[in-house]
């Protein structure tokens, strides 16, 4: 078995203390800067958290076409990972909004990064998300708390990475909703097509074993663990059936693609409204 299937089979709750009790003698002696959480608190993913999110911001300017004004979401903002790059870029004019179904993370983003920079916000919503937590509403109803054409830009990174189709289905409509027209949305995938399907049998850990047509699942019984979408479907049922036109796709090399060939590990999707 696994190390990341060992962990999947434990209850959520255990997950957070077996990562706190993994990283306590790290966490106890390193030094971190204001906005890096202790390495215990990371629930979002492993690596260096700042340079990261940096990274990241440089993806959205170059790839999306941020710019420092414009008004932000940030659908699934974790523990501060985009929030604290974008918060070297956003200036006076921009802002940043951001929600998450862990609490844990936007309690942490509140204290640390909205008390340094106000026109940073983060919502507790608790949503159900079996990877995440045990309980919660229904994604695939919630009514997202903005205005429509609020936002500029909209960024999910490793978020539909880990939705149901009917909830990314039905966030979609939501983006299209509060996203102003003209307006990107930054999006990560695992995106299935003939030349992912045939790479990721090649890549321990990443060839989706369970196949229900238009989706695979990593795992079964933990369904958000990981999830990839069939291109087709998410073009056609899941972004133009939402009134959202796919701009461009920068796929990763999550499936064994040349490294040097891609923006970055998960496939990225520019999506615009008209
Ligand atoms: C892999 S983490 C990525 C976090 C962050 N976007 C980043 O890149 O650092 C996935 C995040 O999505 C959040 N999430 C899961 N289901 C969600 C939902 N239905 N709505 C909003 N956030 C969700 C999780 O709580 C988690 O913080």
């Amino acid at each position: 078995m696994s190390l990341r299937k060992i962990f999947y089979s434990l209850p959520v709750s255990w997950r957070y203390t077996a990562r706190r009790l993994y990283y306590l003698p790290v966490d106890l002696f390193a030094k971190r800067d204001a906005l890096t959480p202790p390495k215990g608190m990371i629930f979002t993913g492993s690596g260096d958290f700042r340079k990261q999110g940096r990274e990241m911001t440089e993806l959205f300017k170059r790839l999306g076409g941020l710019q420092p004004r414009h008004r932000v979401l940030d659908i699934g903002s974790g523990i501060g990972r985009i929030a604290a790059g974008l918060t070297e870029y956003l200036d006076a004019k921009g802002s940043y909004e951001g929600f998450d179904v862990m609490e844990r993370g936007v309690l942490w983003c509140q204290k640390n990064i909205t008390k340094r920079f106000p026109n940073f916000n983060f919502l507790y919503t608790p949503l159900k998300n079996d990877l995440y937590r045990n309980d919660g509403a229904a994604a695939e109803n919630f009514r997202f708390p903005y205005a429509d054409d609020e936002f500029d830009f909209v960024i999910l990174t490793s978020v539909f990475t880990h939705m149901m189709p009917e909830e990314v289905k039905h966030y979609l409509s939501e983006i299209e909703r509060v996203m102003r027209s003209g307006g990107i949305c930054f999006a990560t995938f695992f995106i299935l097509d003939e030349t992912s399907e045939r790479g990721m049998k090649e890549v321990k850990g990443f060839d989706f074993p369970y196949d229900y047509g238009h989706y695979r699942l990593m795992d079964d019984k933990v369904k958000a663990a990981n999830i990839a979408f069939k291109k087709e479907y998410l073009q056609e049922e899941l972004i133009a059936a939402n009134n959202l036109k796919l701009k461009n796709l920068h796929l990763g090399w999550w499936s064994g693609r040349g490294r040097d060939k891609c923006e970055s590990f998960q496939d990225i999707a520019i999506i615009k409204k008209l």
